[in-house]
């Protein structure tokens, strides 16, 4: 398969081990394996640290064992642990979708700007993909008019991400529900990315069920990576229909064939601790969300941005002579601050930023961006 390189991939792999402030990062901050123990009550603390050292670090179960399944097929209304399959991160599980689901010639729509995967994978894979577009044009903001005129009989399947990366978009409830009968009403298929699942924002919108309890065309794809912190477990999983779920187990049987063992244990611990985590999550993005907030009414005169209504991501536009890569190269440079060029997402004089970071570098990674644009804008 030929692919376009994943452009913010490519850029963060330049600056991400070496910037003392990133606040570009898509995630929440992530947690450790200490982190997940304190979790537990302190009479089972040391049985579950015991039982994770001692188990036997053997091929694990290829769906993702029976304990984890259930515990993901829990999250959702009437899914069973038939229908998960547990794969290395979200990006597996939507890849394998993917190349299950469609054929050079078939007609996709993705949103765009978005997390590259989702459209360029089925360009990749030869398909015809309209872009339906969540930036400036719709203020950040889903708009299903402009998806019915993408619409045609020929569509196979539509994918939907919400909250949005990189907007901080959300897809309402009855917008979602259009949505899936839309799909339903040409029989394509709804990839709901749901990446950004559970991470709701102070004041923010309510969030759709899951695109797996809308029908039977609905599949929802998971991670722990945002919501839980824990992009280094790389567990994610899709839920779906039993036969769709079966035929991409079959196809991972070619590539990573089961999921990490120590870290399946390890997404059972985290998926008992739910209501901590999130509880956690919601003070960092509170916190940082105000401070950006603040940071945005003072950057007034150079930036401006439709604040995200879920999610950990947002898209602020600025006013400078200078495009979004060399900005952020030498913002990541010259003041080890990480803002990610619109550039990566095909939307020029933007910046992507997250919310998700421990709250005093977030804050201070701020004040060394405004000491950056502040150069630019002395140029302007
Ligand atoms: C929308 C979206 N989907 C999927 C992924 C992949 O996540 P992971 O493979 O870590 O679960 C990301 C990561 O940034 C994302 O933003």
């Amino acid at each position: 398969m030929k692919i376009e390189p994943f452009l913010l991939e490519r850029w963060m792999t330049r600056h991400e081990t070496h910037v003392k402030f990133d606040i570009a990062e898509s995630g929440i901050l992530p947690l450790s394996t200490h982190d997940l123990l304190q979790f537990e009550p302190e009479d089972q603390r040391a049985s579950t640290r015991e039982a994770l050292l001692h188990l036997p670090l053997g091929y694990s179960e290829a769906r993702g064992t029976l304990a984890l399944r259930k515990a993901l097929a829990s999250t959702y209304a009437a899914v069973t642990a038939d229908q998960i399959l547990v794969t290395t991160g979200a990006i597996e599980a939507n890849y394998l979708l993917f190349n299950v689901l469609l054929d050079a010639g078939d007609h996709v729509i993705a949103p765009y700007p978005a997390y590259q995967q989702l459209y360029s994978v089925p360009k990749a894979i030869g398909c015809d993909v309209s872009l339906w577009r969540v930036g400036p044009e719709t203020d950040y903001r889903y708009d299903v008019d402009a998806l019915e005129r993408l619409i045609t009989p020929q569509t196979k399947l539509i994918v939907v991400n919400t909250p949005h990366n990189p907007t901080g978009a959300m897809l309402s409830p009855a917008d979602a529900a259009r949505v899936y009968a839309l799909a339903d009403s040409v029989g394509a298929w709804v990839l709901g990315d749901e990446a950004y699942r559970w991470l709701s924002v102070p004041d923010g919108d309510p969030f759709a069920p899951p695109v797996v309890e809308m029908g039977a065309r609905g599949i929802s794809v998971g991670t722990l990576s945002k919501p839980y912190g824990l992009p280094g477990l790389r567990i994610g999983w899709i839920a779906g229909p039993a036969d769709v779920v079966e035929r991409c187990w079959g196809m991972r049987d070619y590539i990573t064939l089961s999921p990490g063992k120590l870290n399946d244990a390890l997404a059972c611990l985290a998926l008992r601790h739910h209501d901590q985590i999130m509880a956690r999550n919601r003070d960092i993005i509170t916190t940082n969300l105000k401070a950006a907030s603040a940071w945005m009414a003072a950057s007034g005169e150079v930036l401006s941005w439709t604040p995200p209504r879920g999610g950990l991501l947002a898209l602020l536009k600025y006013d400078l002579p200078v495009d979004s890569l060399t900005l952020a190269d030498m913002l990541a440079t010259e003041y080890s601050v990480m803002l990610a060029p619109g550039a990566a997402f095909g939307y020029e004089h933007h910046l992507r930023l997250g919310i998700g970071q421990q709250p005093d570098i977030f804050a201070a990674g701020l004040v060394e961006a405004t000491r950056g644009l502040e150069r630019w804008r002395a140029a302007r």
